[in-house]
């Protein structure tokens, strides 16, 4: 039987598999770093050199920046087509101190492997790589038919990737997306993610007088563009995190009580999520659980802010301009493009006099709320649980894939999210790192998948 011959060549190539998973870690691309574009192409072309070692016709696709893979086998007439995604490019390493190994050199400490990307997204992508050449190896075919796009621009929220889907929707066709770039529940507890927040990503530079100024000669006199710049922030949020732009809740679909039941039901202890995090306390929007304002409630978080003095002892500066980085994650109904136009209002409302504001908009995605009652969403469900022996829980995650909104739009189609990575992975954080159990099972579930599709589940 197919299946037990896939599971046999797995079982045989196990060590290989992660051999080449290293080589493909140790290239740093890094797609934010320019001093690293060399690198990022050369992640490209080893994963077209894989592709085309398990005899696919792979190929490089140029956009303006970092390039894309594609390859496609189509010959299982009258089956249904799948689309596997994943992405190439990885954060910065930075900062490097609190690494305990060389981002770059991949190392085994307690079957964890860790390296920048291990998790998010090469070590998961590598999964469904896998996966296809063990079918196309044992069986000569695969079960269903297969597109594969994997792109290098995901962590800088390139535009390439939305211009190459929108003019090759024809192209890209298919019944069902599969992405691997999402997380488990807990250890031994595999989950399918059904839900993923959007995105909208702000920047703010606060000018005030043509030079720095002693705030003793001039304080009291023009106003302080951090003074400033802390209103503007404190004002975005309310005393529990609520978001207190005008409009901003609108169109925030609220959550049923069918999906607040299975929130409730998901095994999970706030007590220990808290001791994990060393915080004093949780926090969050009053009148909802953390998994839930995790989740699926909206957020804003700063995530850079400067200006000023910030060296060694005190220096008694006015500072000429101060500026910050902030973003919030959405969830459906919510449109980015309406959300900027309310905290652009908003921040403008908050200016105090004295000072100019320049408003900068970064990236922005939808959010994602997944069909569940699809055959696919069922060939996955068993898929999963055949490889971890567990029945996977069904999950909103926090984070975002904004190519899951693209397909949902240029495709019409859904797509199966189904993360083996762990939330203590610490993707974008030092000490990366996948567990190597879990990248053997995340290619028996692939390869399982491929074939609980084929049967149309
Ligand atoms: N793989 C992550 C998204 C993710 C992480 C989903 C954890 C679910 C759980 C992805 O590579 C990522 O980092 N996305 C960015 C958005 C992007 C536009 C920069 C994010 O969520 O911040
Ligand atoms: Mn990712
Ligand atoms: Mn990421």
């Amino acid at each position: 039987m197919s299946l037990d011959r896939i599971d046999a060549y797995l079982k045989e190539r196990s060590g290989d598999f992660e051999e080449q998973l290293k080589a493909l870690l140790r290239i740093p691309s890094v797609s934010a770093q320019p001093k690293h574009d060399a690198d990022t192409r050369r992640a490209a072309e080893f994963i077209r050199d894989d592709l085309k070692a398990m005899s696919l016709d792979a190929r490089i696709i140029e956009t303006k920046r970092h390039p894309l893979v594609y390859a496609e086998w189509l010959k299982a007439e009258g089956k249904p087509t799948v689309l596997i995604y994943g992405h190439y490019d990885v954060q910065p390493p930075e900062p490097l101190e609190p690494w305990r190994s060389d981002p770059f050199e991949p190392v085994v400490r307690d079957g964890n492997l860790y390296a920048r990307g291990a998790t998010d997204d090469k070590g998961q992508m590598f999964t469904h790589l896998k996966a296809v050449e063990a079918w196309l190896k044992t069986d000569g075919r695969l079960p269903v038919n297969v597109k594969i796009l994997i792109e290098g621009e995901e962590e800088v929220g390139g535009a390439n990737l939305e211009e190459y889907v929108a003019q090759n929707a024809a192209k890209l066709k298919c019944d069902y997306a599969v992405i691997s770039d999402t997380s488990q529940f807990a250890p031994g507890k595999p989950a399918i993610t059904y839900g993923l927040k959007g995105l909208a990503y702000f920047e703010v530079h606060v000018k005030g007088a043509n030079r720095d100024l002693h705030s003793g000669t001039y304080g009291g006199a023009v106003a302080n563009p951090l003074n400033a710049l802390a209103k503007i922030v404190a004002s975005l949020t309310d005393a529990d995190g609520r978001i207190a732009v005008a409009g901003f809740y609108d169109d925030v679909k609220p959550l049923e009580d069918w999906e607040r039941d299975a929130f409730k039901k998901l095994p999970f202890s706030e007590a220990d999520f808290q001791a994990d995090l060393g915080v004093p306390a949780l926090f969050g929007e009053a009148g909802y659980s953390t998994l839930e304002r995790k989740g699926a409630r909206p957020t804003c978080d700063v995530n850079g802010i400067w200006g000023g003095y910030a060296g060694d002892g005190p220096k008694t500066v006015l500072p000429r301009e101060a500026g910050a980085k902030f973003s919030f994650r959405l969830v459906p109904d919510q449109d980015p493009k309406k959300i900027e136009a309310l905290v652009r209002k908003h921040v403008e409302a908050a200016t105090p006099p004295g000072v100019t504001v320049e408003f900068i908009t970064h990236h922005g995605a939808p959010a994602v709320l997944v069909d569940v009652s699809t055959p696919g969403f069922q060939a996955a469900t068993k898929a999963v649980e055949a490889a971890f022996g567990v029945k996977p829980l069904y999950i909103r995650e926090g984070g975002s894939i904004p190519v899951v909104g693209l397909f949902k739009q240029h495709l019409n189609v859904d797509t199966l999210l189904l993360g083996w990575g762990q939330n203590d992975d610490n993707l974008h954080g030092p000490n990366e790192k996948f567990s190597l159990a879990d990248f053997h099972r995340g290619i028996k579930a692939s390869a399982r998948l491929l074939d609980e599709l084929a049967r149309g589940a």
